[in-house]
């Protein structure tokens, strides 16, 4: 799968998160990548409180590595993995049993090294050529039909 979408403020990039949400189940791992304020953690955020509900709070784990949220089929583990400088940490994290389990939405996948899973969908966030606009890049999740 190969398309992008541009998005022209932060509630329509959530939009296209809770869209995406809808599409999710458990194994499933979806990818964010890009600069400092592309709106990574403002996806991370809608997708969650979609599956979740609006009233939890969402966190950027940028200090804890990883939040584990409760949705009402499955959990969400929601990691931020710039802090981290060896992909052995992020083995301690537990990550494997997020891929088995669970869906599994990361920010700077860049540094997964060794823990990249099978199968994915990526999403990067790139500048757009005005203020607030977003173009979202999406690729992968080759089996399956959206
Ligand atoms: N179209 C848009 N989509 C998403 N965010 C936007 C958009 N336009 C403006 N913004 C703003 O850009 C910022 C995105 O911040 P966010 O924390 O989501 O970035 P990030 O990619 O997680 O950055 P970091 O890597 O520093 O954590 C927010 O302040 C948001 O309001
Ligand atoms: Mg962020």
């Amino acid at each position: 799968m190969y398309f992008k979408i541009t998005t022209h403020s932060a509630e329509e990039t959530a939009a296209v998160a809770r869209k995406i949400a809808s599409f999710l189940r458990p194994q499933d791992v979806v990818l964010l990548k890009g600069d400092l304020g592309a709106g990574k953690s403002i996806f991370a955020r809608a997708l969650i409180q979609s599956l979740c509900g609006e009233v939890s709070e969402v966190p950027s784990p940028t200090f804890t590595l990883v939040q584990i949220y409760e949705g009402s089929d499955f959990d969400i583990w929601h990691f931020d993995l710039y802090r981290v400088t060896h992909p052995d940490e992020i083995c301690e994290l537990g990550i494997e049993e997020a891929y088995a389990t669970s869906v599994s939405v990361i920010e700077w996948p860049e540094r997964l090294g060794k823990n990249v899973p099978r199968e994915y969908l990526e999403i990067e966030f790139n500048y757009g050529s005005h203020e607030n606009e977003r173009v979202l890049t999406f690729r992968g999740w080759t089996d399956r039909p959206m």
